[in-house]
């Protein structure tokens, strides 16, 4: 049986165009757009007319970047895939790549089939996984291929966190050598962490506990230094890189020389790093460790930077990183010593918001917004143009966007499981009115009207951007 949709009268903003279109939506898929008012519109017949009138009518977000229940320094991220994923659709997302994680001592495989197990049944919207790599060894290294072929076409490395995720020069380069011959893209942390935990440990010895100091040890230097190395790495092996949570503008400073010199390599920023700073980290009473997460807030002075590699496309990707951890008994693991703060902020629901407030204050044009939001981590990870676009034959994953809207981002009202929001007071303008997935209305005129296990697991390609 057939079911269609028809959106009327809205603004239609892709990354390459905006139009005044009426969509047509048939059994959870595009199936055609005809300007707004022509013969062709008007032909449209559908059981549902959604009126978008004044409305934005954009392609579902896609997070790139997401820990649900990811297990961080004894606790775990307080988000399931079920609170999550509810949470991304009533901020605008329709799809999110979380990350899988290998143990040390244990297979790719293992990992995978133990995130498919937490997924599975309990996802509002679409879902996909990158895997941790946290042991490069030779089974790792054929499962890598594996992982390719049925769809986990991208592996996250770590240059931080010695003795948890961290590998070393010689097994990323392993890794590289093996995504240049497979497909894959290798994911880079890029931050010096045998550095770090040096100074960590001198930091504490001086007495310095407080969380400001997370952001002292945690050097834009050093992220610098790791960013060139993972570079330089992956340009011996003929590897494309991904470098994600770059925070630092020294970092990009890095990506933008490797590009100019026609490598292969992409970055990815995230909310926290073009609105907040170390101002949030140096907060009293504790509160900083709010704020906590790795690269950390840098200076204000970095956010211009980051903005224009944005602009510039230095940088392609905006994803949250979303790893949230309760103020109450999770941070405060950390009182007395910052080094024991889980890392990580919450972000899901704020992002297509944050960045939507980017374009009314000039930062980045409304095409641009869906580009970086939508467009290219869809591309970038292998799903495009099923999702990040509005287009015949893509999914029906669309959001109606009120433009004029205006909000107060609140722990109070949001739906993420956290007890704070990193966002807390700040005033918004526009806001997500009404949500579609594959077709189905998740998010009605806000109120919720999705279900858990709505959601499935999407199979990628390799990335698109190498095409
Ligand atoms: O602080 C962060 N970013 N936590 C999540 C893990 C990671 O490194 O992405
Ligand atoms: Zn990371
Ligand atoms: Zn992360
Ligand atoms: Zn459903």
């Amino acid at each position: 049986m057939s079911s269609r949709t028809v959106i009327r009268g809205g603004l239609v903003i892709t990354a390459s165009d905006e139009i005044h279109a009426d969509v047509l939506i048939e059994d959870g898929r595009i199936a055609a757009l005809a300007a707004s008012g022509t013969p062709a519109a008007e032909a449209f017949t559908a059981e549902r007319t959604i009126d978008a009138t004044g409305k934005y009518v954009i392609p579902g977000g896609v997070d790139a970047h997401t820990h649900m229940e990811l297990p961080f320094g004894g606790t775990f991220a307080s988000d399931t895939f079920e609170t999550g994923t509810r949470a991304a659709a009533w901020g605008g997302t329709t799809t999110i790549v979380d990350f899988a994680v290998q143990s040390v001592g244990h297979g790719l495989r293992e990992g995978l089939d133990a995130w498919h197990a937490k997924a599975e049944g309990n996802c509002a919207i679409d879902y996909g996984f990158h895997m941790i790599v946290s042991d490069v060894n030779q089974d790792t290294l054929k499962e890598m291929d594996l992982l390719v072929e049925e769809g986990v076409t991208s592996f996250k490395q770590f240059m931080a966190y010695p003795g948890v995720f961290y590998s070393d020069d010689g097994q990323i380069l392993r890794a590289m050598q093996r995504s240049a011959e497979n497909g894959g893209l290798i994911m880079m942390h890029a931050e010096n962490g045998i550095a770090i935990d040096v100074l960590v440990e001198q930091a504490l010895a001086r007495g310095e506990t407080d969380p400001r100091f997370h952001g002292e040890v945690r050097k834009a230097l050093l992220e610098a230094e790791a960013t060139h190395r993972a570079i330089r790495l992956a340009q011996v092996a003929g590897a494309p890189l991904y470098v994600v949570h770059v925070s630092a503008m020294e970092a990009v400073a890095e990506l933008a020389r490797a590009r100019d010199e026609g490598l292969p390599v992409f970055g990815e920023t995230c909310p926290q790093y073009l609105f907040l700073s170390t101002d949030n980290l140096a907060e009293p009473d504790f509160e900083g460790s709010k704020y906590v997460c790795s690269t950390p807030l840098r200076p204000r002075e970095h956010q211009a930077k980051l903005w224009q590699g944005l602009r510039t496309d230095d940088l392609q990707v905006v994803s949250t990183d979303h790893c949230p951890f309760c103020f109450v008994g999770q941070k405060e693991l950390g009182r007395g010593d910052f080094s024991k703060i889980p890392n990580g902020l919450p972000g899901v629901e704020n992002r297509m918001d944050l960045l939507h407030q980017a374009v009314v204050d000039g930062h980045i044009s409304r095409r641009r917004w869906i580009e970086i939001a939508c467009a290219n981590p869809a591309r970038m990870f292998g799903m495009y143009p099923k999702k990040g676009t509005i287009t015949p034959g893509a999914d029906a994953d669309v959001v109606i966007y009120d433009p004029h809207a205006e909000q107060v981002v609140s722990a109070e009202t949001h739906h993420m499981n956290v007890d704070y929001s990193a966002y807390e007071g700040r005033r918004l303008t526009g806001r997500v009115e009404s949500v579609l997935s594959r077709g189905e209305p998740v998010v009605t005129e806000r109120e919720y009207t999705g279900h858990a296990g709505h959601g499935v697991y999407t199979p990628r390609s390799t990335c698109q951007y190498l095409n």
